[in-house]
């Protein structure tokens, strides 16, 4: 067997975390969740989710009939909920198109929304006893260590040459080593503070024979993440219940319930910050605004009685600023029916899949968890 291979192996055997959920079981739909939940998302963050997740909706006939309220609640505080949307459909499509199997070739698991090669990969591997080689963060970095690359990480030629590597090392027991790799990548071979007095690559290793284990991967200044600003609005009604709006299906925040926008399009929004550099900012002329554009779209008679100040929430490809504008409702009548506008009591809200800013928004009205 291959020296890097053998060495992670061995190591993986005394100090590889066994324990965890996903690696009791072979089973594809488990150990493919685990890899959905985990692309974005840290061992310990993930495990309370999806222990819940697999009990709620414990195989792919389950998921797939399931209401997609459901599956977005259960997903809800993870982030990038499109994992969600697409889980769901990813388990559609294997019930109606794979007889209800996880595919058993990279090339028919790829086609599964959500599913990318290495996530691919590492089910085979661990499912089938495929050998497929994976290219997650973790493992990533190790190779990129290992051998000294000091090219950009995310340039596709890094990524091709990165994949080429990460096939050749790969041996017959690549469900072992994959969990070894991560698990190194995780434990000793970490971003910031690698360990390598404790790691059994250290001898075979190029950046640590460089004194350059720090340095790499190397970091790419990237242009700053474009901004988008948006105000949301509290409203009660008599009973203490806030109003919610579901967002549109698609989208960064695509089927979860959110405080309404004041232009969910961005549209109207965007003319009326056009030639400002403060789009947030507070004047009677974006208070009239608003009030009029909730009160006609939401058809309820409002008074906007505040502007809380600036928060912003920053996501992969965009930084969000906001402002939450109070309002109260002056006649007793309901926002329209329409199933996408819904009053909840606070607590009932934070039941719901929303998006974490506005969990911590009405998190902090007091409502409860
Ligand atoms: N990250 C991605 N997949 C993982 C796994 N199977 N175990 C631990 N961390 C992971």
């Amino acid at each position: 067997m291959i020296l890097i291979a053998e060495a992670l192996l061995d190591w993986y055997a005394r100090h590889g975390r066994h324990d965890l959920p996903w690696r009791q079981t072979r089973d594809p739909y488990r150990l493919w969740l685990a890899e959905i939940m985990l692309q974005q998302t840290q061992v310990e963050s993930a495990k309370p989710y999806y222990d819940r997740f697999l009990q709620a909706l414990p195989n792919w006939q389950v998921l797939a009939a399931a209401p997609q309220d459901q599956v977005l609640a259960l997903w809800s505080g993870l982030g990038y909920y499109a994992r969600a949307r697409n889980a769901q459909r990813a388990a559609q499509q294997v019930v109606t198109a794979f007889g209800g199997h996880f595919p058993d070739t990279l090339e028919d698991a790829v086609t599964l929304p959500g599913v990318g090669r290495s996530t691919a990969a590492a089910v085979l591997a661990s499912a089938y006893g495929q050998r497929q080689a994976i290219l997650d963060a973790n493992a990533r970095r190790v190779l990129i260590r290992s051998h000294a690359i000091d090219a950009d990480p995310k340039a596709a030629a890094t990524q091709q040459w990165l994949w080429t590597l990460a096939s050749a090392l790969t041996p017959e027991d690549a469900h072992g080593y994959n969990q070894a790799i991560q698990d190194l990548g995780a434990m000793i071979c970490t971003p910031r503070q690698p360990c390598c007095p404790n790691c059994p690559l250290a001898s075979r290793c190029m950046a640590h024979a460089q004194g350059r284990s720090h340095a790499l991967p190397v970091t790419v200044n990237r242009p700053l993440k474009p901004q988008r600003c948006a105000f949301f609005l509290l409203v009660a009604d008599m009973e203490g219940r806030i109003l919610l709006e579901k967002r549109p299906d698609s989208g960064i925040w695509g089927g979860l319930w959110c405080l309404p926008q004041a232009a969910p399009d961005g549209y109207e929004f965007s003319i009326l910050c056009k030639d400002t550099l403060h789009p947030l900012e507070d004047t009677p002329a974006v208070r009239q605004f608003l009030q009029e554009a909730w009160s006609r779209r939401l058809r309820l008679d409002l008074q906007l009685v505040a502007l809380e100040k600036e928060q912003q929430h920053v996501f992969t490809h965009f930084q969000l600023r906001f402002r939450c504008a109070h309002a109260r409702v002056l006649d007793s009548a309901v926002a329209d029916s329409a199933a996408t506008l819904r009053w909840y009591r606070p607590a009932d809200a934070l039941a719901q899949g929303l998006p974490t800013p506005i969990r911590r928004i009405l998190g902090n009205l007091g409502g409860g968890r």
